[in-house]
C-alpha cells in the first residue's frame, strides 16, 4: 500500500440562472424518488458505476458492494440529507426485469446543495443519462430554495470534469484527497 494524493476539483453551479436542458429520458428508462427501502438499490447502481473506476481508489467504499450499503445508509442519515435530490435510475428490460443504471444523491451543505457520487452504469453511459440524473438532483435542490450547488471531482476523471463543465459547473477551487492505495 502507499499513500497517494489524489487532485480534486471543487465545482460550483448557479441554480438562479437556467439550467441546461437534458435530453428527453427513452421510454424504457424511469427515474425513482428516493425511499429508504432503496437503499440497495442505490448502492447496486453506485458500486456497479463506481467498482472500475478512478474514484475507487480515492474512496475504497466505492470498490466493494458492502462499502456502497454503509455509505448510503451514511448520507442517507446525514442532516443535510435531501430526498429532492437524490434519484435513482431503472431500466426496464421487459421479461428479464429491472436494472438498476444510475444514482445521484444530494445534501444540503449551508447555503449549497451538494452532489454526492453522480454514476451511470457502464452498459448505459453516452445516452445523455448522467446528465438526465444530474439535472434532476439540480431541480430538486431548487425545489428546497437552495441557489447554489457544489461537486467534487477527481482531476483524472476527465470525461466527468468536461461534462460538468459542459452543464454549467465552474471550478472554483483544488483540493487534495489521501487515500491508500494498493500497487500492483
Ligand atoms: C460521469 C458519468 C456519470 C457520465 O454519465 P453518462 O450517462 O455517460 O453522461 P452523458 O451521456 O450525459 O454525457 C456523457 C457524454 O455523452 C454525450 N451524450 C449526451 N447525450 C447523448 C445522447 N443522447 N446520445 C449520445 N451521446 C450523448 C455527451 O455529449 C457527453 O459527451 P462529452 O464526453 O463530450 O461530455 C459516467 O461516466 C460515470 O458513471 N462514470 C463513473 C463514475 C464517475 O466517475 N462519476 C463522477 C463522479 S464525480
Amino acid at each position: 500500500m502507499g499513500m497517494t494524493y489524489f487532485r480534486r476539483f471543487r465545482m460550483e453551479i448557479d441554480l438562479r440562472s437556467p439550467l441546461f436542458t437534458p435530453p428527453r429520458l427513452p421510454p424504457e428508462y424511469q427515474l425513482v424518488s428516493w425511499t429508504s427501502g432503496l437503499i440497495d438499490a442505490h448502492a447496486e447502481a453506485k458500486f456497479h458505476s463506481f467498482c472500475y473506476e478512478i474514484d475507487a481508489n480515492v474512496f475504497p467504499c466505492l470498490g466493494e458492494l458492502e462499502g456502497c450499503v454503509r455509505l448510503m445508509r451514511e448520507i442517507a442519515r446525514r442532516d443535510g440529507f435531501l430526498h429532492e435530490a437524490t434519484w435513482l435510475l431503472t431500466h426496464d428490460r421487459g421479461p428479464d426485469g429491472l436494472d438498476y443504471c444510475g444514482t445521484v444523491q444530494g445534501v444540503r451543505d449551508s447555503e449549497f446543495g451538494a452532489i454526492q457520487n453522480l454514476g451511470i452504469t457502464v452498459p448505459h453511459r453516452g445516452h445523455g443519462l448522467g446528465t438526465h440524473l444530474l439535472h434532476r438532483a439540480l431541480l430538486g435542490f431548487r425545489e428546497v430554495g437552495l441557489g447554489k450547488a457544489y461537486l467534487e471531482v477527481t482531476a483524472q476523471n476527465t470525461g466527468a470534469v468536461k461534462l460538468y463543465h459542459r452543464l454549467g459547473f465552474r471550478r472554483v477551487k483544488t483540493v487534495y484527497k489521501a487515500a491508500d492505495v494498493a500497487y500492483a
